[in-house]
């Protein structure tokens, strides 16, 4: 069985598709592909069906990160059966996900952010949605470096090795 990793933003066409290409890359890069699954959605339905925001994918693409081909989806109820790990963007969608966690989800909900090594002072990804390009470059910073966090934290406590 894979660890199965979720991301979690509002719309799902910004910030956690960003997370969603990014870790899968990592993941791929270390040879886990078949230890790790990842997927993305959001707390919110405005966007089902859609590809990422053109703004995330050109930003993406400038470093060699493709989210073309992913498409907007809303969380489900599902996903706390299925995910091991669902990870907010901002306290935000964490507030909103705890709200339809059960009870019984034996995985970690908590802010992708936590990951980071060094913690910046805030651990919220900021929406991007609104603003200029800088902050879609703004969102892969923090998204790499939680990234990079992210799976050693799943190597060493699954004792994942490629
Ligand atoms: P995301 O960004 O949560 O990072 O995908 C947003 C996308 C769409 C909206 C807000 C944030 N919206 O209001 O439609």
């Amino acid at each position: 069985m894979p660890v199965n990793v979720l991301f979690v933003c509002l719309g799902n066409i910004c910030r956690s598709p960003t997370a969603h290409a990014v870790f899968e890359q990592r993941v791929a890069a270390a040879g886990l592909a078949e230890h790790i699954y990842v997927d993305s959605c959001g707390t919110g339905d405005w966007h089902v069906g859609s590809p990422p925001d053109n703004r995330s994918q050109q930003a993406a693409g400038e470093r060699g990160y493709r989210l073309a081909h992913l498409r907007a989806r809303q969380l489900a109820g599902d996903d706390f059966s299925r995910f091991d790990y669902i990870l907010a963007m901002d306290r935000q969608n964490l507030g909103d996900i705890q709200q339809r966690c059960p009870a019984d989800f034996a995985g970690r909900l908590g802010l992708f952010l936590q990951y980071c090594d060094p913690q910046p002072v805030s651990l919220e990804v900021p929406d991007p949605y609104y603003g200029g390009e800088r902050g879609f470059a703004r969102v892969l910073d923090l998204v790499e470096s939680a990234a990079d966090g992210l799976l050693l934290e799943l190597v060493e406590h699954h004792g994942l090795a490629s």
